[in-house]
């Protein structure tokens, strides 16, 4: 058996309490304590235990002293260890004390539904109410519905490219097919009556996108509300009714609805709808009667059926109704505006 002299196992023995009561000290978390403690006070293969086994090879007239200075050695790393230990309980503690389950706590906050989308909303229930189920369509639009078959012929200078967003058509295949970016929700008219047969009582709220420099009323993107009632026997009277119903349930009894002639090549005759709540009269949109060049193109029979349409704006319903004086700020997304509704 080799004999280790007793100098080696003793510096050998000091260097290990080094270690381990530095490893220890630095001890930040409790994992880490425990790693250490299995690698220094392990009861297998722990490195105090292989040094206990190294006791034996000391020659047997140093062992007593061998023998005490192991023990003084377990005792300081153990220490060390214990010390260490009631450090990470203590640090424990005085979380818990910072924790006061008595304060209130912290809010979180919520966040609600866009003011358009608000309004968009209120819009589609008021008009549920008066029996209009809503329909959608596509915010990238053919000429064919977004023009052709609402009687905007070619010619038209509502089909010039300065005022639309067209896209590109898609290399090769039908270039007779351009499409845009849909400028109004009259799109929607049409693929509606492309596939319902009479009645027909909608709307359409959506987005719709126009070339205009943004300022204080115009923006290149915009919602309307479309509306459309098709049936044996409707008049004008029946528009002008529901439009006063859907106002004065939008903004309040005293709303006063006015027709004022105008033009639009989908309906004829057309009206410019203004609205006075609270002051003066606004412009809120166009409406009239469906053309009959608008019915024929969607296979419909104008000696049959007849109806009216209106388009309105949905941001200047919710400016009127809130005092928002400019339609820029529904898009900035300041959220000091936006939580005000
Ligand atoms: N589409 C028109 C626009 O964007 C608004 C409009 C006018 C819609 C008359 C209609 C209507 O349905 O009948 O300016």
């Amino acid at each position: 058996m080799t004999v280790v002299a007793l100098d080696k196992f003793l510096s050998d023995l000091d260097q290990l309490t080094a270690t381990a009561v530095s490893a220890f000290q630095a001890a930040s978390a409790a994992d880490v304590l425990e790693a250490a403690r299995v690698e220094f006070l392990g009861a297998k293969n722990g490195r105090l235990k292989k040094s206990q086994k190294g006791l034996s090879h000391v020659d047997k007239a140093d062992k007593p002293v061998a023998g005490k200075r192991f023990n003084q050695a377990k005792q300081d790393i153990e220490a060390a260890y214990e010390t260490a230990k009631e450090k990470l309980a203590g640090g424990g503690t005085e979380q818990a004390a910072a924790f006061d389950p008595t304060e209130p706590g912290r809010r979180r906050r919520l966040g609600h539904g866009h003011p358009v989308s608000q309004t968009i909303e209120e819009l589609t229930d008021i008009f549920a109410r008066l029996g209009f189920n809503v329909a959608e369509g596509p915010e990238i639009e053919d000429e064919w519905h977004n023009f052709e078959a609402l009687n905007i012929p070619p010619s038209h200078p509502a089909r010039d490219p300065l005022d639309n967003f067209y896209l590109s058509t898609a290399g090769g295949g039908a270039a007779d097919r351009q499409l845009l970016l849909r400028s109004q929700t009259s799109t929607v008219q049409i693929r509606v009556m492309e596939k319902a047969t009479p009645p027909v009582r909608i709307v359409s709220l959506g987005r719709v996108y126009r070339p205009d420099t943004a300022d204080a009323t115009h923006y290149p993107m915009f919602h309307q509300i479309e509306g459309l009632m098709i049936d044996r026997k409707v008049t004008m009277a029946d528009l002008k009714s529901v439009l006063r119903m859907f106002c004065s349930s939008y903004l309040g009894e005293e709303v006063h609805v006015r027709f004022r002639p105008s033009f639009f090549p989908f309906t004829e005759p057309s009206v410019e709808v203004d609205m006075s709540w609270h002051g003066g009269w606004i412009e809120m949109g166009g409406a009239g009667m469906v053309d009959p060049n608008v019915l024929q193109a969607v296979g419909y029979d104008p000696e049959e059926v007849i109806g009216f349409a209106f388009g309105l704006g949905v941001e200047r319903l919710c400016a009127r109704r809130h005092g928002i004086q400019d339609i820029r700020e529904f898009f900035k997304n300041d959220v000091r505006f936006l939580e005000q509704f």
